[in-house]
């Protein structure tokens, strides 16, 4: 039986397109049952149909209020038998009534090392305050914006001349290998929750360079 994964988007759909990418190449054992977009201008859609995969479009600005919208997602995601929601891009606040739903089984990405730079700009937010090493967070979802369990990090290192553009670019280049990935792990039941700590089965820390050396932002010169 397969593992129904549906991506929620509304915007570009990169991180989609790294999903159906990995889904195609075998890399990640889930099918997705469906692509869900709030706006209908969304390029996702594209990408959706391209790749022949059902796509769902409710527009936020046809209800009343948050939950009635949710309600109608929520009989969508149920009808295409959907394991594992997944946000990608999707830039509505959710309700309690639709994390409660599909408690524990909905999934984030997020342009910034959490809890950092929560909310809609991690990445300009993050530039703007001056840090030095930026990245991103897959989360389970919870009802707080940005607060659930975290399962995975990348960090991006950036130059204080770098402007919120590049980094976003590298930034992105790392979402695209880290939520295929993290996305797999469900799929194979090796992610677990306990509170706020999310652990993956059989994975060690990240490989750390023969020499013994960890990142540091701005890089170590010779001698330290
Ligand atoms: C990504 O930066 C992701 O981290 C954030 O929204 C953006 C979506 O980009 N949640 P895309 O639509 O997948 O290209």
């Amino acid at each position: 039986m397969s593992f129904n994964i549906a991506v929620l988007a509304s915007g570009s759909g990169s991180n989609l397109q790294s999903i159906i990418d990995a889904v195609e190449r075998g890399s990640l054992e889930a099918k997705i049952c469906l692509v869900l977009c709030n706006r209908s201008n969304a390029f996702a859609l594209e990408r959706a149909k391209k790749a022949g995969i059902p796509t769902a479009i409710i527009l936020h600005s046809d209800f009343e209020n948050r939950e009635e919208f949710d309600s109608a997602m929520i009989e969508q995601l149920q009808a295409a038998n959907v394991d594992l929601v997944v946000l990608a891009g999707f830039m509505r606040i959710l309700t309690p009534l639709f994390i409660k739903t599909f408690a524990g089984r909905i999934v984030n990405i997020h342009p910034a090392l959490l809890p950092s730079f929560k909310g809609a700009h991690g990445i300009a937010d993050a530039v703007e305050y001056g840090v030095t090493l930026a990245g991103c967070t897959v989360h389970f979802v919870d009802e707080i914006m940005d607060n659930g369990a975290i399962i995975a990090q990348a960090v991006v290192p950036f130059a204080s001349d770098e402007s919120a553009d590049t980094v976003q670019k590298r930034v992105l280049a790392f979402e695209h290998r880290v939520y295929p990935q993290v996305l797999q792990w469900i799929a194979n039941g090796r992610v677990s929750q306990n509170g706020r700590k999310a652990s993956v089965q059989d994975t060690g820390l990240a490989k750390i360079p023969s020499d013994g050396s960890f990142i540091v932002s701005p890089q170590l010169e010779d001698g330290f």
